[in-house]
């Protein structure tokens, strides 16, 4: 699994750099964990030139705000700077507008990953200098890898693209630029096992996946061997625009099944103008669950908030009975919250 590596050599780097830094784990799959922290509100946008990563934590190397945004590089073997949110989300869209790297073998990146190994990809190798790879993974399968596919980019490792993530509990949806390039549905994921369904953190960094200590088939999906002399190689992540479909202050598995029935979402969102809310046609769509098929051109536009917030509200009906209790009031609450603040 590509992002394993990824992972597994970061933590090699910080280990080789001496750093105490080493994340905690757990598997709710497999044990008890605590919750997760959610990001409890509707909306979270970093602008990565204001000179601040604001609520991003750096995991493995130096990120820092530049003019052109948050600065990931790669100047020799054992550099894979990445940073990840501090929160999690629960069904939501995100935005990355970003600049990949040059170099052969360099792995511009940014994922969605869950405790339980569900994860959402975007992957540009720069070797391949007019694709970008998408791709996902559920509850850490990887019997087989044939779940990605090749998007045609132009330039991406000198333009600035906009490379979104449109998730709820029916379909996920890859975007480029606000196009739709590739759509999941629940059912095309072995019938939802395999389906990334569990609260998501965000993860963005560059690796060398054509790293020579790399394996011989990580090397050769990276395009060839990477070489340091060419050094340094730069990815620019300039904004992050994230939307929560389902804001809360925690996740908590409630079982080990990894479905998204079995997530129990605590202390939402305070509703802040109840004015603006029209519940009743939300809670009516939610009902035909049409609503959480809102597709991205509609998101896009000016009724984004709306449409964003009832695909929360169809999550939270498809749910199970007790979750459904404590959950719709947190989405009803949340969606006009969100609603408020766009
Ligand atoms: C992120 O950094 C903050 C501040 O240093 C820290 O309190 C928090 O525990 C970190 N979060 C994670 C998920 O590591
Ligand atoms: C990558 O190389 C191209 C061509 O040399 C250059 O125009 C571009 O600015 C480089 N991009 C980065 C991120 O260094
Ligand atoms: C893992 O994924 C493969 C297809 O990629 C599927 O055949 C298999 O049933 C999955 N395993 C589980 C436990 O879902
Ligand atoms: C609920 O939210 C309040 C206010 O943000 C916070 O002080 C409290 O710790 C939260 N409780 C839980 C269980 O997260
Ligand atoms: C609530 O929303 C209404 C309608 O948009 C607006 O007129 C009002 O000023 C808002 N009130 C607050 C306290 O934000
Ligand atoms: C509220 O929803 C109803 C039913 O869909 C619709 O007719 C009405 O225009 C909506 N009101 C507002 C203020 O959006």
């Amino acid at each position: 699994m590509v992002f394993k590596s990824y992972y597994q050599w970061a933590t090699l780097a910080l280990a080789a750099t001496a750093a105490a830094q080493t994340t905690t784990s757990c598997n709710p799959l497999k044990k008890t964990c605590p919750a997760d922290t959610g990001l409890n509100k509707y909306r979270y946008n970093t602008d990565f030139t204001s000179g601040s990563l604001g609520r991003w934590n750096t995991t493995a190397g130096t990120v820092t705000s530049t003019d052109l945004g948050a600065k990931f590089t790669i100047s020799e073997q054992g550099d894979a700077p990445t940073i990840e949110s501090e929160f999690y989300i629960f069904f939501g869209h995100v935005d990355v507008k970003m600049r990949a790297a040059n170099g052969t073998g360099i792995v511009s990146t940014w994922i969605l990953e869950s405790d339980d190994l569900d994860e959402i990809d975007w992957e540009q190798i720069s070797t391949y200098d007019t694709e970008i790879q998408t791709d996902y993974f559920g509850k850490g399968n990887t019997t087989s890898y044939d779940r990605g596919t090749t998007v045609t980019v132009s330039t991406p490792e000198e333009t600035f693209h906009t490379y979104s993530i449109d998730w709820t509990s029916e379909r996920i949806e890859w975007l480029l630029d606000g196009e739709v390039v590739r759509t999941l549905e629940y059912a095309d994921a072995v019938d939802g096992s395999n389906y990334p369904q569990t609260p998501m953190r965000i993860r963005i960094g560059i690796w060398a996946g054509g790293d020579p200590d790399n394996s011989e088939g990580t090397i050769e999906w990276a395009g060839g061997e990477t070489d340091y002399t060419a050094a340094p190689f730069t990815m620019y992540v300039e904004s992050v625009d994230i939307i929560n479909y389902n804001p809360a202050s925690a996740y908590k598995y409630t079982d080990k099944t990894g479905a998204y029935t079995s997530i129990k979402a605590t202390n939402g969102t305070t509703a802040t103008n109840l004015s603006t809310s029209n519940s009743s046609s939300i809670v009516a769509s939610s009902k035909t669950s049409s609503s959480a098929r809102a597709s991205s051109s509609a998101y896009a536009s000016a009724s984004a908030s709306a449409s964003a917030a009832a695909s929360s509200v169809g999550v939270v009906s498809a749910a199970s009975a007790s979750y459904y209790c404590s959950a719709l009031t947190i989405a009803m609450v949340s969606l006009i919250a969100g609603v408020a603040q766009f």
